[in-house]
């Protein structure tokens, strides 16, 4: 792993992350703008050489995850540029984030993750995160995880 640096974007530098994921294939995108614009998810990156690495989002209001306003955030959108993956990115960015919650006076933080995302799933478990239900949408079954903070 090599140095970097984790610091809140703006909506005006939204359009970078294309570097770490396809801003243009993604459906969500769009949701994801809003949400910004509500000030309901604040975006995080991770950069290696000022190169846009990872992402990862707290999102307030997603009551259809377990937030809880005030008590239980959550929290959405980790992501590594591919070719980046597997070198402690994702989980420095998620400790970040972690604390970052903490910071905010939130007692716990809850996450979405496919049950086949191994890698997820592990990172989570490594975490801290524990399943609390297995649920099943469009996309097939997942697990609702969360941890205290
Ligand atoms: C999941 C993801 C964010 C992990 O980020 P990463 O930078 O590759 O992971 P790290 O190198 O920080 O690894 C941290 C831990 O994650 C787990 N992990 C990471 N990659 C793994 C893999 N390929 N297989 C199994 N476990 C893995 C391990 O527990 C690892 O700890 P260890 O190194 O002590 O074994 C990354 O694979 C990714 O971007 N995936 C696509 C997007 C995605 O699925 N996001 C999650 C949505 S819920």
């Amino acid at each position: 792993m090599k140095p970097y640096a984790i610091k809140q974007i703006n909506l005006d530098e939204y359009t970078n992350c294309n570097a770490i994921w396809n801003m243009q294939t993604c459906p969500y995108t769009n949701i994801f703008i809003e949400q910004i614009k509500a000030g309901n998810r604040d975006v995080f990156i991770l950069t290696v050489d000022d190169d846009y690495t990872a992402e990862c989002d707290l999102v307030y209001d997603n009551p259809e995850y377990g937030t809880i306003p005030g008590e239980r955030l959550y929290f959405s959108r980790l992501i590594v540029k591919r070719s980046e993956r597997g070198k402690g990115y994702g989980e420095a960015i998620s400790l970040y984030l972690l604390d970052k919650a903490k910071e905010k006076g939130y007692k716990s933080i809850a996450l979405g993750v496919d049950c086949d995302n191994t890698a997820a799933v592990n990172l989570y478990k490594k975490l801290g995160f524990i399943v609390y239900e297995e649920a099943e949408d469009k996309d097939g079954k997942f697990y609702r995880m969360e941890k205290a903070l």
